[in-house]
């Protein structure tokens, strides 16, 4: 086990530092085609979690540029409305809404989505991006570990919630997630909540991130026939206030090599603007292409099996209720 974290862990810091840097940008970006950006989806509906800071606050941006009208959930209204404020000025677009809501609280994300559905406006566009890396053990006021509250749990309530809007919007319907590179380093593992005694943060955001790979897969296959098409993407190491937060050694070693927080939202864009026929249901992507769930030899593939188990547990954790059966 230890050779086989250990193999992980280098495939992965070698991979990374080929693709996922400034320069892998640049190189890939070579293969971008111009026109795939220059989709107009004015009148479209876009939630983006997490839009104030970062890679959030960019896909936001961007989104807002191609003239969506954009629904900012940020916890903190001050820091939303500053952001809201900022793209407004900076795209001239005025379809601009915060939503203040805690996406480690299943009840906020409850509330959220109740106040939400009122509107009755169907979504486009659900951009699953709020997320942290917490290396200390914390515990919610609910009682979860604060890595998969926000990751996992938060990501599977919204996006079970948002599924009646998200048809409306059928067969334009799409939810994208912004998962990691990170997760090259874990298999996907029953124990939500990291029950080793030694929390390792790191680990813990690689399984959640992991988790959101599978659950995006699972997602695709259960609802192949509503119209709603779900794809999970990486952004690369960019610089962002997340990182320089979380990985300061990781932040200052790679000064100046990482990619700026537009780069790392750029595929979550194309994603959104894309047709859907050039889409792959349930794929990752990173980059403007698909790109593998797992890396060589990571031994990390058959442990996808295990997401029915776990859907069944997040959906009773989050105690959704019998209109919305498990996916399992
Ligand atoms: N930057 C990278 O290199 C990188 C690499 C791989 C994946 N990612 C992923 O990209 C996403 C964005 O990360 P980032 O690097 O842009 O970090 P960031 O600047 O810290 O942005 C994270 C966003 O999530 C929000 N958020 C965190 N906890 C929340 C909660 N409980 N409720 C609501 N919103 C919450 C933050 O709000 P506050 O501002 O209020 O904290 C912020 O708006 C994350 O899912 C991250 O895992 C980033």
């Amino acid at each position: 086990m230890f050779l086989l974290k250990a193999w992980r862990s280098t495939a992965f810091g070698a991979y990374g530092y080929l693709n996922f840097t400034k320069n892998g940008f640049v190189e890939h970006s070579k293969r971008f085609n111009p026109e795939d950006m220059q989709i107009q989806i004015d009148g479209k509906n876009c939630v983006v979690t997490g839009a104030n800071s970062g890679i959030g606050y960019a896909t936001a941006k961007g989104l807002a540029s191609q003239g969506a009208t954009v629904y900012m959930v940020c916890r903190n209204k001050e820091r939303g409305e500053e952001a809201l404020s900022k793209i407004q000025s900076s795209t001239g677009n005025k379809n601009l809404h915060l939503e203040v809501c805690d996406l480690s609280s299943v009840q906020e994300i409850k509330s959220f989505a109740s106040r939400f559905a009122s509107k009755d406006v169907p979504v486009h566009v659900l951009v699953n991006n709020a997320g942290l890396l917490e290396n200390k053990r914390i515990t919610t006021p609910e009682g979860y570990e604060l890595n998969f509250a926000v990751n996992v749990l938060g990501t599977y309530t919204m996006t079970e919630l948002m599924l009646p809007l998200l048809e409306k919007a059928a067969p334009d319907a799409k939810v994208i997630t912004v998962s990691s590179g990170g997760m090259y380093t874990s298999p996907l593992t029953t124990d939500l909540q990291f029950s080793e005694e030694r929390f390792n943060g790191v680990e813990q955001y690689a399984r959640n991130k992991r988790l959101q790979v599978a659950l995006t897969e699972k997602w695709a296959e259960k609802y192949k026939n509503k119209g709603i098409g779900f794809y999970s993407m990486h952004p690369g190491w960019a610089e962002t206030p997340g990182v320089a937060n979380s990985l300061p050694s990781f932040n200052q070693s790679f000064s100046g090599k990482l990619r700026t927080s537009e780069e790392g939202a750029d595929t979550i864009v194309w994603l959104a603007l894309q047709p859907k026929e050039k889409l792959v249901e349930g794929a990752f992507y990173f980059d403007r292409a698909e790109a593998p769930k797992h890396l060589k030899f990571a031994g990390t593939s058959k442990s996808h099996s295990l997401i029915d188990s776990i859907t069944g547990t997040l959906h009773s954790v989050a105690s959704l209720d019998s209109s919305n059966p498990p996916l399992s």
